[in-house]
């Protein structure tokens, strides 16, 4: 193991180490999934809260983690405005309707001052959120990733190990194109494309999101409808799940789906 670690960078050393601390903190976790697009407004947000909800009507011990750091909206989704207890290491995350949140707005009021981070800094919040948070005993851990392909979407890709990401696109040829991006860059770290979900979709599978799927050799876990009644429940902190009935349908599809794809916990 010495010899190994000889050849390697002592910053890459660094992660590591790391990666190992951040392992040992989420041992009561059994699934981790990260919900993810290089596009930003695909629906990302909107589906890990939703995903989450069901998941734990379905009976899952759930939690969910805001892992976009320059726009931390879980909290504008959920309606939550408690702040986690900075003064109690490991921090606690916040619990509503049974779920555990985390996310950086629970730490700093960004909306007074936005928060501004360049990319090292990026990478050392997020490992230092997830060295120092305890998630205690989870079935899953759904991880609302940021946009693009930079620092922390790869930060979470290198220190957690993932069982997987899914993959949301809309049914537009730039959002498919994005995705084949997603998927890739997944892959080269890695980490599992458990499936593609076609968000916004008009019921008919788009052939952008067909070819999502062929070329990331992997499988579509579902639709959600596009519905303008999505922005009125998230502006009111509401998941669209625990109101409306033909929403909860496709998310309890797409749910059972994805925990299909692996073993139940
Ligand atoms: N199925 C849908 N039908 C209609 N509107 C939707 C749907 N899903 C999401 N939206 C709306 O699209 C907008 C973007 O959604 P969301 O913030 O979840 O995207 P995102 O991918 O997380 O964005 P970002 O890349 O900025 O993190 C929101 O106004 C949301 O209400
Ligand atoms: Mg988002």
């Amino acid at each position: 193991m010495r010899q190994q670690q000889e050849g390697v960078h002592p910053s890459f050393m660094g992660v590591i180490r790391q990666k190992e601390r951040i392992k040992g903190k989420l041992g009561g976790v059994k699934h981790r999934i990260g919900v993810y697009s290089a596009k930003g407004g695909v629906g990302k947000t909107t589906i890990a809260v939703n995903l989450a909800y069901t998941l734990a009507r379905m009976d899952f011990k759930v939690g969910i983690l805001d892992a976009d750091i320059d726009c931390p909206n879980l909290t504008l989704f959920t309606g939550i405005s408690e702040m986690m207890d900075m003064s109690i290491i490991p921090l606690k995350p916040i619990v509503k309707d049974g779920i555990k949140f985390a996310s950086t707005a629970m730490l700093i009021d960004d909306l007074k001052r936005p928060i501004i981070w360049r990319g090292p800094l990026v990478a050392k919040m997020i490992g230092d959120f997830f060295e120092n948070t305890d998630w205690g005993e989870l079935d899953y851990l759904i991880i609302d990733l940021s946009p693009g392909t930079s620092d922390a979407p790869l930060s979470i890709m290198q220190l957690l190990e993932l069982d997987g990401i899914l993959i949301v696109t809309t049914p537009q040829r730039i959002s498919g194109i994005n995705s084949i991006r997603s998927g890739l860059m997944a892959k080269r770290l890695n980490v599992a494309v458990l499936g593609v979900l076609e968000n916004m979709s008009t019921g008919t599978i788009s052939q952008s999101t067909k070819e999502v799927v062929e070329r990331l050799s992997t499988n579509l876990i579902g639709t959600i409808k596009r519905d303008e009644k999505f922005n009125e429940f998230s502006d009111s902190g509401i998941p669209s799940v625990e109101k409306d009935a033909a929403i909860k349908e496709q998310f309890s599809k797409v749910a059972k789906r994805l925990v299909g794809t692996k073993n139940s916990p």
